[in-house]
């Protein structure tokens, strides 16, 4: 592979790269001498923002926030730092759902603002009318109760049971819905941030704490607490959480925020977390964002967990109490590199994100466990994939093309499994072609370049054409096809596993009549157990069923994987002794990828939907926008039911 200098300057170009934003930046008066024309970089267009970055893009976000827990409001103020184009007269931001009280240029005088008609999911475009001079806009605002990436809960929602809770989820575009900005992940912004919260609670944020960890405290004995990103990150990556938290040291730079009931647990729980980081540094390069802590949140977190800078956000379900779940904490700590140092540019090529992480989770997973281990999860990722090109429609749909066209479309809804697994099932195959020395070098190079850089499905096409494949290989891959066409092309490695196997053929006699008893168990991991499960057939009868569930209390798993696995098959066979668990199940997590099936299960049979509605009327109120905003639709639910 040849590193030919006018060949690098090539790519750059085809990337956009940011040397006229350099030249702006270095400026004094924040002008580029030249050129005049084009003076802004070039960032693809993003259909789920309204942000006009070539005129006038937001760099930095200072935010000064009060939460109030009975009126669940966010309120003060998003000081903005922007860059701006010499002709722009007005910048352009997104907001979902805010109350704009009043812009300034920051040193007190009023700035005209509009804010334009709401969309579904996109929200209203705020556009304010820049001043003669000056990059600085001083929005004051506050949250609706409503906002989409807050969510408040009742001190019963927590595990303290006495203080209630707060946090966001701004993945893939609700920031928007908490901070007035440019809400696109091409747009990277640093941010600093002022929480004064009530006493006895602690804010924590995707960024660094400033010292001292608690600041002063105000007239109304809130406390206040700083935080710093000076690292320019996607906006979807801002988070905060508010509470009753605790903090548990794991190693050096690496710890657990918890409640104090669940901090302990939480903590011995990730051990491992210094090891997965060596892992991947030995991989993929260094990594760039100080401290890894893990936050813990209570049961309604709608996801398994989000790549918050410096701070993954984890639900407890991953709490297995074994380390059994903690793939979660590698895929996690794997987008420190995809996902926040390379980002996909627009949602549109979210498997850069998720496709990227998952096969880097699989590396770190072998590093730690071994292969026959790491083998075992990809096993279980190619059933996945599989089950979410099945639920799209099947191999011939749009939906399961890695590269999508979101536009129009809310990309929440719409960024399905196929993203992780056959993004994953790509870089296997690309493996299986150029080996994984030369892979390991594309990427760690790719990183490094690349690093807080959007990237997109055509870049990458020719980064690997240009740095990675020999001639030839591009067409015995078939990157194209693989991209940008449906389906997933039969080249992709077969992945296999010896202990499955063998899970495989102790299915296969109990099927034909064995007995349970007969079942060799002792030694399987959560992973056998799952594929045990998933292997079973589509009906079981009760009896059968109900001799599992004595032999291995299912029911009562404390493994929210194993007890989700069990209760799919519970509805599909309609064994009701299992549905008090169900229900339990529904009532005390919130957690997406397991609710949003099992509702949609029971709605799908001619007699759960009546089920379904009575567990969903009392659990909705826990349950985050997130979830709601999908089981909704799933029941067809309409207030007052
Ligand atoms: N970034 C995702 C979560 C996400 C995706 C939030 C799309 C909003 C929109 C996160 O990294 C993720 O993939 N979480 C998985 C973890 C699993 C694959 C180990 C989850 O939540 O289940
Ligand atoms: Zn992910």
């Amino acid at each position: 592979m040849t590193d030919h200098p006018l060949r690098l300057i090539g790519v750059l170009r085809a990337i956009g790269i940011l040397t006229v934003l350099v030249t702006i930046a270095s400026c004094p008066n924040g002008r580029a001498a030249a050129p005049a024309q084009n003076a802004m970089p070039e960032v693809p267009h993003d259909a789920h923002s309204y942000a006009v970055p070539q005129s006038a893009r937001v760099t930095h976000v200072s935010l000064d926030l009060t939460p109030d827990f009975e009126t669940h409001k966010l309120s003060g103020t998003a000081t903005l730092s922007i860059t701006r184009a010499p002709n722009a007269r007005q910048v352009v931001l997104d907001t979902r759902d805010l109350t704009i009280r009043r812009v300034t240029d920051g040193r007190g005088a009023t700035l005209t603002f509009e804010v334009g008609p709401a969309k579904a999911f996109l929200g209203s475009p705020l556009t304010i009318t820049l001043p003669e001079a000056g990059n600085t806009l001083a929005i004051e605002y506050e949250t609706a109760p409503s906002a989409a990436a807050v969510q408040w809960l009742a001190p019963v929602q927590t595990a303290g049971k006495k203080l209630p809770f707060l946090f966001t989820q701004g993945e893939a575009v609700l920031t928007r819905s908490w901070v007035p900005t440019q809400d696109s992940p091409g747009i990277r912004q640093t941010y600093g941030a002022t929480i004064r919260v009530p006493s006895g609670m602690r804010a924590v944020m995707s960024a660094d704490h400033v010292p001292p960890d608690a600041g002063e405290k105000d007239a109304q004995g809130r406390t206040a607490f700083r935080f710093s990103m000076t690292k320019a990150i996607a906006p979807y990556l801002f988070a905060l959480a508010v509470g009753d938290i605790a903090f548990e040291p794991i190693g050096k730079n690496t710890g657990v925020y918890a409640e104090p009931s669940v901090a302990g647990k939480a903590a011995s729980e990730f051990a491992e977390v210094d090891q997965m980081m060596a892992a991947a540094e030995r991989l993929f390069g260094p990594y760039r964002w100080g401290r890894y802590d893990i936050l813990v949140l209570p049961p309604s977190f709608p996801y398994g967990g989000m790549e918050n800078p410096t701070l993954t956000f984890a639900t407890p379900t991953v709490l297995a109490g074994d380390r059994s779940l903690v793939n979660l904490v590698a895929h996690e700590l794997a987008h420190s590199w995809s996902g926040n140092l390379v980002t996909n540019a627009t949602w549109d090529d979210f498997w850069l994100n998720e496709g990227f992480t998952t096969y880097i989770e699989g590396r770190i997973m072998e590093e730690l466990r071994g292969r026959a281990y790491a083998d075992m999860l990809r096993v279980g990722g190619r059933q996945d994939m599989q089950a979410a090109v099945r639920e799209v429609g099947g191999p011939e749909s749009p939906d399961t093309r890695l590269h999508l066209e979101l536009t129009g479309k809310d990309p929440d809804a719409a960024m399905g499994g196929v993203a992780y697994e056959k993004g994953a099932a790509f870089l296997q195959t690309v493996e299986s072609i150029v080996g994984r020395t030369r892979l390991d070098a594309f990427l760690r190079d790719y990183f490094d370049r690349f690093a807080f850089q959007p990237m997109t499905s055509t870049r990458l096409v020719a980064l690997m054409n240009d740095k990675l494949l020999q001639p030839g290989e591009a067409d015995r891959i078939g990157i194209q096809k693989w991209i940008f066409e449906p389906g997933v092309p039969p080249n992709a490695p077969p992945v296999q596993s010896e202990a499955l196997e063998a899970v495989d053929a102790q299915v296969a006699t109990w099927k034909n009549g064995g007995a349970t008893s007969a079942l060799q168990t002792t030694k399987w991991s959560t992973q056998e157990w799952l594929h045990f499960l998933r292997a079973l057939p589509e009906t079981v009868p009760s009896a059968r069923l109900a001799e599992l569930d004595r032999a291995f209390a299912f029911s009562q798993s404390g493994n929210s994987e194993i007890l989700f696995a069990w209760l799919k098959i519970a509805i599909r066979n309609r064994f009701q002794p299992a549905f008090p668990a169900l229900e339990k199940f529904l009532l005390s997590q919130g957690r997406l990828k397991f609710i949003a099936p099992l509702y949609a299960d029971l709605e799908k049979t001619d007699w759960g939907r009546k089920i379904a509605i009575e567990i969903y009327r009392r659990a909705r109120p826990t349950y985050h926008f997130v979830s709601t905003n999908t089981i909704d639709q799933t029941l067809k639910w309409r207030e007052g039911q």
